[in-house]
């Protein structure tokens, strides 16, 4: 049945998907990695798809930004087309000194500084977790693939341009790996619901350093990461 924002039918969705941002990416996910995809919903321009990968059926579609819009799309999903595990395949900014431009960050835990998920469990600091299943199935994937994962914290922060300055710097010094926009809502969206999440992120910029990855490199890169994320799926 379509939700409020999903026209699609009973049945649309795999079981597992693939969560892009931006739905120009849900689009090249779904020509390049799936085979027979075809297109299941686009209401408001946020494009999903449903095809195989090496035979299993697999979906993408993508959030928008922040966890307001990605909380919308996979709470959603899980309740009304019974989606079951879903991956963000992000970008994200590196603000720890050891990352390099395209590696990807998996993110095993999300600092946030929204008050989104607070409302949850009130008098909670909650702690914003993926499923150890994922994250072991990505991390081994990597290994087996050589593919440059790195695993750790990362903050899910409201805003892309920091009022305070200070924040990014004394999260480093707290071993936080990277910054994006997303991870902290889907982990307690897949919890609340009793479903498996990970975010997996490709650097695309380095916020301490100021570098970024020109279009190309970051397409290359972002491709690798999708492949650690299908990877991790399908083990
Ligand atoms: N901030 C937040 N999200 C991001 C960034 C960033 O610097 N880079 C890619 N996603």
């Amino acid at each position: 049945m379509p939700t409020p924002h999903i026209s699609a039918p009973d049945g649309a969705f795999a079981p597992d998907i693939l969560l892009p941002g931006d739905p120009r990416r849900a689009t090249r996910i779904a020509e390049t990695f799936l085979d027979d995809a075809e297109l299941v919903t686009e209401v408001r321009g946020i494009l999903g798809y449903t095809g195989t990968y090496q035979g299993r059926p697999m979906s993408v579609m993508a959030t928008g930004m922040g966890m307001p819009s990605a909380t919308i799309y996979t709470t959603e999903l899980i309740r009304h087309y019974g989606v079951k595990r879903l991956v963000r395949v992000g970008t994200v900014g590196g603000i720890h000194m050891d990352l390099q431009l395209g590696d990807v960050v998996a993110a095993s835990s999300a600092h946030t500084d929204s008050a989104m998920t607070a409302q949850r469990l009130p008098g909670v600091h909650y702690s914003h977790a993926p499923s150890f299943t994922l994250l072991r199935a990505a991390a081994d994937h990597a290994d087996e693939t050589g593919a440059p994962l790195r695993v750790g914290p990362v903050l899910t922060s409201d805003a892309f341009y920091q009022p305070d300055e200070t924040l990014v710097p004394r999260l480093a010094a707290y071993g936080t790996l990277a910054v994006e926009m997303e991870a902290a809502g889907l982990y307690a969206v897949a919890a609340a619901e009793g479903v498996e999440a990970l975010m997996v992120g490709t650097v695309s910029d380095h916020v301490v350093k100021g570098e970024f990855l020109e279009a190309d490199e970051r397409e290359r890169t972002f491709a690798a990461m999708v492949s650690v994320a299908l990877g991790a799926l399908t083990r």
